[in-house]
């Protein structure tokens, strides 16, 4: 554990590799690469947690490295779901540390867009009493904007995690000022309405610089930027790089 900005690391992509060539044939005694063993490396490495996505399509993670995760991970384990029932009963089994409400659209390759929580606010509140029943502290991915972040507390969410991939994809195009400014906005009345605000997706040592002026960030999800740069590196020395760049966070 870190006192500073915590890293949340999401393996997704360690099974998005394994799928590729055992998804038919998952008892198969040479199967790899293991999501417990990256897990592992990323703890050692530096991550505050693991976070992976169960998916309705079982496109990466699967139910059995849920359950697997929830034995081995020593730090915190944060289940990424979409408010669906099958998934729900899942989560209520293997009482993940955190849930992060998702929306989930079985066309995309990753999560693109925030949820829509102030159009679902009754189903969404159901749900995050039932999680929090267990014990499980629940937040949800919004885009930065203030009706979300109303609906985000008035669902009785314990934290949200600010989208953004609309900045890095802008910052990636030499642009960003605007997303940036959502989400400094966005941060400010999210912790203000008592939420914790973590943030993610699309974020690399290279746009965590300019992210550094968001204030309030509690908690970063990283996983695409994290699993490209370990087959450079490896998977620790990626974590290593990141929590530098995250070093010079102060909120
Ligand atoms: N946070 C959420 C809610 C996500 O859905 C994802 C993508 O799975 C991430 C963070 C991580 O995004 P990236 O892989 O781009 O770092």
């Amino acid at each position: 554990m870190s006192d500073g900005l915590k890293l949340g690391v999401n393996i997704d992509h360690i099974a998005t590799l394994r799928q590729a060539r055992y998804r038919t044939m998952p008892e198969a005694g040479n199967v790899e690469p293991s999501v417990v063993e990256a897990a592992r490396i990323c703890e050692e490495a530096g991550a505050d947690s693991i976070t992976v996505h169960l998916r309705v399509d079982r496109r990466h993670i699967q139910d059995a490295d849920v359950f697997a995760l929830r034995e081995k991970v020593a730090t915190k384990l944060n289940l990424e779901m979409g408010n669906t029932a099958e998934i729900l009963e899942i989560a209520l089994e293997v009482k993940p540390d955190y849930v992060c409400l998702v929306p989930e659209n079985r066309q995309e390759v990753t999560t693109e867009g925030g949820l829509d929580v102030a159009g679902q606010v009754g189903a969404l509140k159901a749900t995050v009493e039932r999680l929090q029943g267990i014990g499980t502290e629940v937040s949800l991915f919004i885009d930065p904007e203030a009706a979300q972040i109303e609906a985000s507390a008035a669902v009785g969410g314990d934290m949200v995690e600010l989208h953004t991939g609309a900045f890095a994809n802008a910052f990636a195009a030499g642009e960003g000022e605007e997303e940036l400014g959502s989400l400094i906005e966005g941060a400010k009345q999210a912790r203000e309405v008592g939420l914790q605000v973590n943030a993610g997706h699309g974020i690399t040592v290279g746009n965590m610089g300019r992210l550094c002026e968001v204030p309030n960030l509690v908690e970063l999800n990283i996983g695409h930027h994290l699993v490209s740069r370990a087959m450079a590196v490896g998977l620790g020395e990626a974590i290593r790089e990141m929590r530098e760049a995250m070093s010079q966070y102060s909120s």
